[in-house]
Parts: structure tokens; C-alpha cells; sequence
């Protein structure tokens, strides 16, 4: 299943089910750790990373058992803090496994993480933010030492609001001796999920959800029962589907107070947005509208979703502009939609043109980044034709399963 088949041309009609949010499982199922005894994570969804992030604990001592409505990990025999080389290659969210883990083991051997080949991602300021709590670091044949004798809190003052960075304060903060306080935190809501996770265990969080954030360290910590959100990515990107390829969906259960800016984007785009208690209804009347858009850390628009704009902008009425501010190589499937007939052009370092032609041919493509996987597939939806996009295995890491939540709605796409 190395590749998806889509037949182009059809609009999008129906209802679809919003999977749990990758980027908010992720580092629930780290702080796992730090508990000790048994958490019980509803609505992880069943994608490649989460079952990296499953085989990474349990090669740390966790027992974890799937069943259908979610993960119980069980953290009590963690003593050591050491992470085989190959669970970590490749996921860039096993980074977060540094602050729980410095937290519950005071060592952690790591191999750097990967993650998309979407930019440089480099961690200083990650190992800043320890460094403030007392974290020494060592680098040694490519791999990452962490040591603490003891674990306090600091005063740290972020640079730039780094998600992973924010996640990694956090967790070692509510295992640290003391006050942390957290200048210039991420305001993504995978950190206020992250913060009602922790409180539900029973740490003290306050700013949860600003860019201010005061941990009170040192407390203990007990298993819980938690259930993590739908995912705004997923759903921005099926919402987008359907501006692309037109009709009229029904996202259930997308998390809608979490979008803001994205159903704003869809509605400058012409999409006709209504949200009600069941999720968000989008119906696209037209070819899309241009935009002028700009990713942003979070309330901005999210740099996951930048990939699907531009393809959908592909088959705009005009020209559209799209600037890439928080990673360099996201405009990568740029090439592969041009192959489709895409007119796509640098106009800056940061910035891309796109004049929107009236359709896209269906071509063999190839997915070489989780969400240009997915944009990729969009495209294939808008295109006249059949196009095949192969790399799927990307795709699998952050979507369930792309190819049935399109065919539910109405589209004609195989998994091959
Ligand atoms: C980022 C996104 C997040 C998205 C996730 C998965 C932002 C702000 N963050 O989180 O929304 O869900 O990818 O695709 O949109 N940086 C450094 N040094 C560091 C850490 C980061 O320079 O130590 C830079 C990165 O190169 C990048 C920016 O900060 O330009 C954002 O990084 P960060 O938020 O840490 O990335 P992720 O946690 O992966």
C-alpha cells in the first residue's frame, strides 16, 4: 500500500469522522512517563508515528496495550532512559521523549530525531531551555546525552515560540524541584492539551493555553483516563479537499474552536464555512478564490496546512501568494504539482506565486513529506484523469487512512 490511485474529477459529497490529532497524542503519550503507574489515552489515532511513539515506550519499559477506543500505557517499570537507535530515526516527536524522560530518569541517550525533510529543525532551543533547569548535554558519535543531577525550575524566556520546545519545558518542569516560568511559549492547542493532560494528573499548571506559562514543580503525579481532541490538520485538510475539488461535506467533530484562522482562510478562498454542534459543514461553490496567505505560529495559519492551500490554489481564479515563514522546504511539492500543470513560481526566499490554471492533468507523483503527501492527494481529487501518488508511507504517519475518508466522501480513490 505504497501508493494512492485517484480518479479525478469528482466532487466531494458526504460525511466524514475527524481521526484524533497526531501532534496531540504524541507528547500526551510521552507524558505517560512521568506518571508511573497506568493512563488510559482514548482516540490516539492509528497512524505510523503513534505506533513509533508505542514501540519507543515500550522499548523504554512501558507496558502499552491497544484496544479499540485507546492506549493504556502502564510507565511503572521505567528505570533507564536510553532509546534505541532506529525507534527514534525518522520521528522528529520522539524529541519530546527528552523532557519526560529527564524528568522520570535524570539520563537520557538519544540519537538526534528526524522527522519530515521539510527543513534544517535544529534543537537549540530545546537544549537551552533544559540547559536552564540543570540539564547538562554531551554529544558523542552522533548521539545525545542528557544528564541531571538535579532537575530545577528557571526563568526561561523563549526566542521564538517552538512547540517541541514548550512540550519539552513543560514535562520536565512538573517533575522539577520548583518554579519553572515559560516566557514566549507555543499557544498551539497541543500545548493546552498537553496542560490539561498534566493537570489531570494532577500537576499545577497555570497560563495553560497563553504564552506565559508557571509550572509548579515536584508534584506527584497519578494515572488518569484522558481523551485526545480531534485534529484540526486533518480536518483542514479535507476541508480543503472539498474547496479544491468542490461539493459540499460534513467534517464531524472537527475541532472548530481550534481553526479559526483556517476557516478564514477557507472562506476568503470562497468556501461557504457553517459551524454547528456536529462539526463544520463546508460547501465550495466554484473554483477557488486567491489568497494571500502567511503561516504563522499558532493563533496564525498552521505551516501544516500551507501545502494543501497551494495545491488547491493551483486551480484558483487568479493568483495567489503563499509565504512559508516557519519552515524553509516546505514549497518541496511544488515540483510534483507542476507536473500536474501547476503554474507555481519562487517570488521571494520565503514566498511563492501561484497563478491558478482552469484544471490539472493527473500524473504519477511522488509524496516525499507527510503533509505534501497529503496535498498531493488533493490535487490527484482536482485533477482531471488518474494520478498516482506513491511515498504513501509518509502520508500513513500522520493520517489514519486517507484514501477511505475521501472515498466516504464520494471520491474515487484506492489505496494500491
Ligand atoms: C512545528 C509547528 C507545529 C507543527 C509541527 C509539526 C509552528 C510554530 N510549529 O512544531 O505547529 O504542528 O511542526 O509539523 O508552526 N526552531 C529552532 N530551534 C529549535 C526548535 C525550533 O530554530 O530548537 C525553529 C525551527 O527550525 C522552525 C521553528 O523554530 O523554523 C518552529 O519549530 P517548532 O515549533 O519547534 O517545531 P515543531 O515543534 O516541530
Amino acid at each position: 500500500m505504497d501508493s494512492i490511485r485517484i480518479q479525478g474529477g469528482i466532487a466531494l459529497q458526504g460525511k466524514v469522522r475527524v481521526q484524533g490529532s497526531k501532534n496531540a497524542s504524541l507528547p500526551v503519550l510521552a507524558a505517560t512517563l512521568l506518571v508511573g503507574e497506568c493512563s488510559f489515552i482514548r482516540n490516539c489515532p492509528r497512524i505510523a508515528d503513534v505506533h513509533a511513539m508505542v514501540s519507543l515506550l515500550k522499548s523504554l519499559g512501558c507496558s502499552v496495550c491497544w484496544n479499540k477506543t485507546g492506549i493504556t500505557v502502564d510507565s511503572a517499570q521505567v528505570r533507564r532512559g536510553e532509546m534505541p537507535k532506529e525507534a527514534v530515526k525518522g520521528m522528529r516527536s520522539s524529541l519530546c521523549l527528552l523532557g519526560a524522560l529527564i524528568g522520570r530518569c535524570s539520563e537520557v541517550v538519544m540519537e538526534h530525531p528526524g522527522g519530515c525533510v521539510i527543513g534544517e529543525r535544529p534543537i537549540d532551543l530545546h537544549l537551552s531551555a533544559l540547559g536552564q533547569m540543570g540539564v547538562e548535554f554531551e554529544e558523542k558519535e552522533g548521539r545525545l546525552k542528557a544528564v541531571s543531577a538535579r532537575l530545577h525550575g528557571a526563568c526561561i524566556c523563549l526566542p521564538f515560540p517552538s512547540v517541541g520546545a514548550t512540550e519539552n519545558v513543560l514535562l520536565a518542569g512538573v517533575m522539577a524541584e520548583g518554579d519553572t516560568v515559560l516566557e514566549g511559549a507555543a499557544r498551539e492547542p497541543e500545548i493546552l492539551t498537553l496542560c490539561r493532560f498534566l493537570q489531570q494528573c494532577g500537576a499545577w499548571i497555570e497560563g495553560a493555553g497563553s504564552s506565559r506559562l508557571v509550572i509548579h514543580g515536584g508534584r506527584r503525579l497519578y494515572g488518569t483516563d484522558f481523551t485526545v481532541p480531534a485534529d484540526r490538520i486533518v480536518a483542514g485538510t479535507y476541508l480543503f479537499g472539498c474547496i479544491g475539488a468542490g461539493g459540499s461535506i460534513l467534517l464531524e467533530q472537527a475541532p472548530r474552536e481550534e481553526m479559526e484562522t483556517v476557516l478564514c482562510a477557507a472562506e476568503q478562498m470562497g468556501g461557504r464555512v457553517c459551524v454547528s454542534k456536529e462539526g463544520i459543514y463546508v460547501q465550495a461553490p466554484g473554483r477557488p478564490l486567491p489568497i494571500e496567505l502567511a503561516t504563522a505560529p499558532h493563533p496564525g495559519f498552521p505551516t501544516d496546512l500551507q501545502s494543501v492551500v497551494l495545491a488547491v490554489e493551483a486551480k484558483g481564479e487568479g493568483c495567489s501568494r503563499i509565504q512559508e515563514n516557519i519552515f524553509e522546504n516546505r514549497f518541496r511539492v511544488a515540483q510534483e504539482l507542476q507536473k500536474m500543470g501547476a503554474r507555481i513560481e519562487r517570488s521571494g526566499p520565503r514566498t511563492v506565486s501561484v497563478h491558478g490554471v482552469e484544471s490539472l492533468c493527473g500524473r504519477p507523483v511522488e509524496a516525499r513529506e507527510l503533509r505534501g503527501g497529503a496535498a498531493l492527494v488533493v490535487a490527484g481529487l482536482m485533477a482531471e484523469g488518474e494520478t498516482l501518488v506513491g511515498g504513501c508511507q509518509y502520508i500513513y504517519r500522520g493520517y489514519e487512512n486517507i484514501g477511505r475518508d475521501f472515498r466516504e466522501l464520494g471520491a474515487r480513490v484506492a489505496s494500491v
